[in-house]
């Protein structure tokens, strides 16, 4: 039997970093995902494998088996297997063999959440395997092991987004908001195609947090102020305030240090072409941006956007999350 589960990559709205310590922040689930299949494996351990990550290899009583990727592999085979043995130690299942194959459309290191997409496809797809009817609380739950081996220090809104899906209210500590929306907001999503390790960024916000406490609590307050807000704008479908509130946050982003000068070149360029609003979105240090539309200019900021080298994704909610699928 094979067991077949998929995630959605997510954008964070507003209110990444800040969120780390304890403002708010809102993410969106987006529709690019990861798939993870699960099936037993004649031999002794977990074999893990991405055909498109180019990576392959086997743990086994303890030890690490490569088969294709070298150390490069087995960073990015770790993570898979931390999400494999949180399922196992929380269920108290063992396997003798099982093996997983991850499949993903997410572009990496650039701030769609890959790595939380794969971590809860493959605790859902371990999950269905063994028989296990986890719910969404504790697939976010288990996927923490993983994610904290990819980001240092991670908030969670990462993977509880692509496990709820839609458009997520997440602060650290509180119970999840999913927002109803009455219109839904536009964005163009510019990569500037540097990848980056998000823990590198979130540990500079940190340290400038224990340098600078005055400061940056000063911060935190205003990023909650600008969520909060923004939380009502998108209820109102008030396009022009949520646009200018991710002005804001893009300013007080780049005061903490995580923008990069080709960022804030595809953030000027689709402001200059009518964005309503546009900030990055995630790690920052590279990676993406978005820009609110209105429908009419999507084109024009998208090219706007090419136009200085970002590369262009069209992205709609996902209002699923992780779901099991048969393949
Ligand atoms: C990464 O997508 C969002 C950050 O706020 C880190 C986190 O919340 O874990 C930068």
């Amino acid at each position: 039997m094979v067991s077949t589960a998929t995630a959605p990559a997510k954008i964070i709205l507003l209110g990444e970093h800040f969120c780390v310590h304890g403002s708010p922040a809102l993410s969106m689930a987006v529709n690019l995902h990861a798939k993870v299949k699960v099936k037993d494996w004649n031999q002794k351990g977990l074999y893990i494998l991405s055909k498109n990550f180019e990576v392959e290899g086997i743990y086994r009583d303890g030890e690490y088996f490569d088969l294709k990727g070298g150390l490069t592999g087995k960073k990015i085979l770790n993570p898979v297997r931390l999400a494999v043995e949180e399922v196992l130690k929380y269920s108290k299942h063992s396997i003798e063999g099982l093996k997983v194959e991850v499949d993903s459309k997410i572009p990496v290191g650039v701030g769609f959440g890959s790595s939380a997409a794969i971590s809860v496809s493959t605790i859902m797809a371990v999950a269905q395997h063994l028989g296990l009817n986890l719910s969404r609380k504790e697939i976010c739950r288990l996927a923490y092991a993983s994610e904290r081996y990819v980001h240092f220090n991670p908030s969670g809104v990462d993977q509880t987004t692509s496990t709820y899906g839609g458009i997520i209210l997440y602060k650290l500590g509180s119970p999840i908001q999913s927002l109803k929306l009455q219109k839904q907001p536009i964005f163009v999503v510019g990569n500037t195609g540097i990848r980056r390790i998000t823990g590198k960024f979130v540990k500079k916000v940190d340290k400038l947090k224990r340098e600078r406490k005055k400061l940056v609590e000063s911060m935190l307050e205003t990023a909650e102020k600008i969520v909060l807000e923004a939380v009502k704008a998108l209820k109102n479908g008030d396009w022009d305030k949520l646009g200018s509130l991710m002005d804001e946050n893009q300013k007080i982003l780049s005061n903490i240090g995580v923008s990069h000068p080709k960022l804030d070149l595809l953030i000027n360029a689709a402001k200059n072409a009518g964005a309503l609003g546009a900030k990055l979105t995630g790690g920052g240090g590279g990676g993406c941006m978005i820009a609110l539309v209105k429908p009419k200019e999507w084109l024009k900021v998208a090219q706007a956007i090419r136009n200085v080298g970002g590369e262009v994704y069209k992205v709609k909610t996902d209002w699923v999350g992780v779901k099991t699928i048969s393949d």
